[in-house]
């Protein structure tokens, strides 16, 4: 094969030592446009059971499984509805995840022992040769220890999971910064189980009078579970507190008071005290924010304070998955859980 250039034929050469290391049974981190996934062969539940150990997260909950395009839907998930075939074409390769009813060979491994799979083709160049040179679903979470900060770089990964990950494909910093939009299609009732940057809106357009018609039909139906959605996610070491733009001066000034040295996240300039204060400017626009969230909390647990301050988002459809999940990070962060 004939290569532009030596960087191509480099990183064809990587994502070839991918295929082989998941082809083995391995695992291999790689960038996504939301976050870093950790991948294993979904076909394999010895190889999806590495992701767990690696992770240290608990068996029973379900894995996302990656594809290289939307004609591999059904060799994953039954009895598709139309629903999930206008979402895919509308928002594939994407930040959305589909939750389907499993086809019946899809492991427990992957599906946490429910009888639904979720499905994602990820809008990223590496991401995606690698899923068409692979040829299968790829397994994976994002690429961090369980519960805590989602990585957005390679470096990330690094520091996070070490020598439990043989190989991170780096494909520098994730464009989108938080995970994907989870949204069930197998009960009836399409429900978003997880905010992200495809907001219900988007979705409720694409389905149309659909999502009406199926919501009479089928009220009211318990969701499934979500790790993600555990209240306490994506958490700092440092207690992490969420406070209204109104009152953060004065909060700032109180915890400089009593002695401590905070960490601000805010849309305000840093005030002109010098010491004990690491701050730092939140973008003002949603896609900014998020594309520098996971980052700017890994530097804001960094910064060695004891509270980190965060600027609460405003409260529109936009903010709505920033929102959703600095309210997990202050829930999980700190040693003892008092917010
Ligand atoms: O953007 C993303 O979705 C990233 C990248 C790597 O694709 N992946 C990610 O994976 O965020 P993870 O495992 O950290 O979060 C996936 C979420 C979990 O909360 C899991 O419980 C949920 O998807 N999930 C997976 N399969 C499910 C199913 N069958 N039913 C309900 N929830 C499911
Ligand atoms: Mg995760």
């Amino acid at each position: 094969m004939k290569f532009a250039s030596e960087r191509e034929a480099a990183a064809a050469a990587k994502i070839a030592h991918a295929v082989t290391l998941l082809r083995a049974g391995e695992l291999v981190a790689f960038p996504t446009e939301t976050v870093y996934g950790l991948g294993a062969d979904a076909a394999n539940p010895a190889a999806v059971a590495k992701i767990f150990a690696a992770k240290g997260r608990p068996a029973d909950h379900p894995l996302i499984v990656h594809l290289p395009d939307a004609e591999a839907l059904d060799a994953w998930a039954r009895e598709v509805p139309e629903s999930a075939r206008r979402l895919a074409a509308a928002f594939w390769p994407g930040p959305l995840t589909l939750i389907l009813k499993r086809q019946p060979w899809v492991s427990d491994a992957v599906t946490g022992g429910q009888d639904t799979v979720g499905l994602r083709v990820p809008d990223h160049p590496l991401a995606l040769a690698l899923l068409k040179a692979f040829d299968g679903g790829i397994a994976a979470p994002s690429a961090n220890r369980y519960g805590r900060i989602s990585p957005t770089s390679a470096a990330h990964v690094r520091a996070d999971l070490g020598d439990a990950v043989p190989l991170v494909l780096d494909g520098g910093d994730c464009e989108v910064g938080i995970e994907s939009t989870i949204v069930d299609l197998s009960r009836g009732t399409p429900a978003v189980l997880r905010p992200g940057a495809i907001n219900a809106a988007d979705i409720a357009r694409v389905l149309d009078e659909r999502l009406g018609q199926t919501q009479r039909e089928h009220p009211g139906t318990a969701t499934p579970r979500v790790s993600g959605s555990l209240a306490a996610h994506y958490a700092p070491r440092t207690p992490l507190r969420l406070v209204a733009g109104d009152e953060l001066a004065t909060e700032v000034k109180a915890a400089l008071a009593s002695g401590g040295r905070i960490a601000v996240l805010a849309y305000a300039a840093r005030p002109s005290v010098a010491k004990n204060i690491f701050w730092r400017i939140a973008a003002g626009n949603a896609a900014a924010y998020a594309h520098d969230l996971y980052a700017s909390l890994r530097d804001l647990d960094a910064a060695a304070c004891d509270t980190i301050l965060v600027e609460a988002p405003p409260d529109t459809p936009a903010w709505l998955a920033i929102a959703d999940r600095l309210q997990r990070a202050a829930c999980g962060s700190g040693e003892d859980d008092e917010t």
